[in-house]
């Protein structure tokens, strides 16, 4: 298994590309199921998932094509990938496939609005607290589905004539049940209203190419979605919106080491919560052309309380990096997580380097060290594992980090990416 050797204390500097939303591409991938027609996605990062999502699709019969682009001389590698489901050949996600990533799950939703029916495992994914569906099968159920658990799959079919569109809301926000209720309702009979509906970027994006394809949505990133079905779906091409948390974490990587670098192909509004706690913390942040700069010279990083929200609050795919800066703030902060109950795995981690934190139910209580030192930790989850790598930067001498295929899931090019920043970073192959 690949390991990450970093080697902590230089300040980062230069340019760093950010890649498509991952969170994105991997709902738009999904959305290829509803029509016979060709969907394009162009920006689509090289990632694990995504690769993991392109198996589990060619089981449903989509057909796919990859283009990779060297784009600009900065190379991006943005890729542009064809995806054509003709006729849908097999309704059933198989375990092994499904086990391997919650957010395949989701084929769930364009499966039965298009098929009628869908036999779809019951998910894996990070073991970030116990991640229930209960949320997808009470909405779909509102669509007029019938939903049965039977050996730890989901049978789902739906009425005669296809799905009814209902008002539904949920008592819970999720951007997973959101995104499928969206899509299953696409090609549903009849009006569904969303409510308590996600408001995450990525369920806009996904909205925006549901249009593309001849979808009538409207409300997307508010609160309250409006579906009109239609019969059916077309092509289109869409270009995926760019990566706010790996944006934010290399943000917040720059706010810890100190340095100047200039995010390039993203977008500050995507994550203004986290752009506004990391200038509390002394990070100088302002727009430029294509992305925006983030800089710290000099003064140090000042402790900031957050607590995690659904979006527009403070990402809790950006608490465990978010933790990591605050392990060298000077003084005493708090990280409270609302969203996932078991996402602070990455404590005793930090604590190998020297970080000083307590746990107390859902916050997390950090005592700025002034120095971090470099120690063999290993990876548990996405995010978890970047907070990392963030707080090796930083740290004196060497940091080792196992287990990094939780990284490869979510971060495109890491160590090229930092490296070319100045940070000392390398992939050792065993
Ligand atoms: C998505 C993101 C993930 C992010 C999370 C929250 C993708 C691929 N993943 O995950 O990176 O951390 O949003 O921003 O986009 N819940 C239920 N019942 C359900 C579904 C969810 O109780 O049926 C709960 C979850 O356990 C969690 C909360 O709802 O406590 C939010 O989860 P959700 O928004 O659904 O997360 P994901 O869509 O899986």
């Amino acid at each position: 298994m690949d390991r990450i050797r970093i080697v902590g204390g230089n300040r980062l500097n230069g340019t760093i590309p950010i890649s498509g939303a991952k969170n994105a591409a991997l709902p738009l991938m999904i959305a290829s199921l509803l029509t016979s027609d060709t969907l394009t996605l162009e920006n689509v990062p090289h990632l694990a998932d995504v690769e993991q999502l392109m198996r589990i699709l060619g089981n449903h019969g989509v057909d796919i094509s990859v283009n990779g682009r060297r784009e600009r001389q900065s190379e991006v590698y943005s890729r542009t990938i064809h995806f054509t489901c003709r006729t849908i050949v097999d309704t059933t996600a198989p375990y092994d496939l499904v086990s391997k990533m919650r957010a395949s799950f989701w084929v769930i939703g364009p499966l039965l609005a298009r098929e009628g029916k869908a036999r779809v495992s019951l998910p894996g994914g990070c073991a970030i607290g116990t991640r229930p569906v209960d949320l997808f099968i009470e909405s779909l159920q509102a669509l007029g589905a019938d939903m049965e658990i039977d050996g730890g799959y989901i049978n789902a079919t739906a009425p005669k004539g296809g799905l009814v569109g209902a008002s539904y809301t949920f008592p819970k926000v999720s951007v997973g049940a959101t995104h499928v209720l969206m899509m299953a309702a696409t090609l549903a009979r009849g009006t569904t209203v969303i409510g308590n509906a996600a408001r995450e970027p990525e369920v806009v994006d996904l909205a925006t190419c549901l249009n593309s394809m001849g979808a009538r949505i409207t409300g997307a990133g508010t609160s309250t979605i409006t579906i009109e079905g239609v019969s059916s779906l077309s092509g289109a091409r869409h270009r995926v919106l760019p990566d706010r948390i790996e944006t934010g974490t290399y943000a917040m990587a720059v706010a810890m080491t100190g340095g100047d670098v200039i995010l390039e192909d993203t977008d500050i509004h995507l994550l203004d919560n986290a752009v506004e706690a990391l200038r509390r913390a002394g990070a100088t942040i302002e727009p430029v052309e294509r992305g925006f700069r983030v800089a710290r010279n000099g003064n140090g990083i000042k402790p900031v309380d957050v607590v995690t929200e659904p979006y527009p609050g403070f990402p809790t795919d950006l608490q465990a990096q978010f933790m990591g800066l605050m392990t060298r703030a000077e003084g005493v902060s708090h990280v409270t997580e609302t969203i996932f109950e078991n996402r602070f795995m990455h404590v005793q981690e930090l604590a190998r380097l020297g970080a000083k934190i307590s746990l107390s139910g859902q916050t997390a209580r950090i005592e700025g060290v002034e120095q971090l030192r470099g120690a063999p930790v290993m990876a548990t989850d996405l995010r978890a594992s970047v907070s990392l790598v963030i707080a090796g930067l930083a740290a004196e001498g060497e940091t080792m980090v196992s287990r990094v295929y939780h990284l490869d899931r979510g971060f495109e090019r890491l160590e090229e990416k930092l490296t070319r920043c100045g940070a000392i970073v390398e992939r050792i192959r065993d």
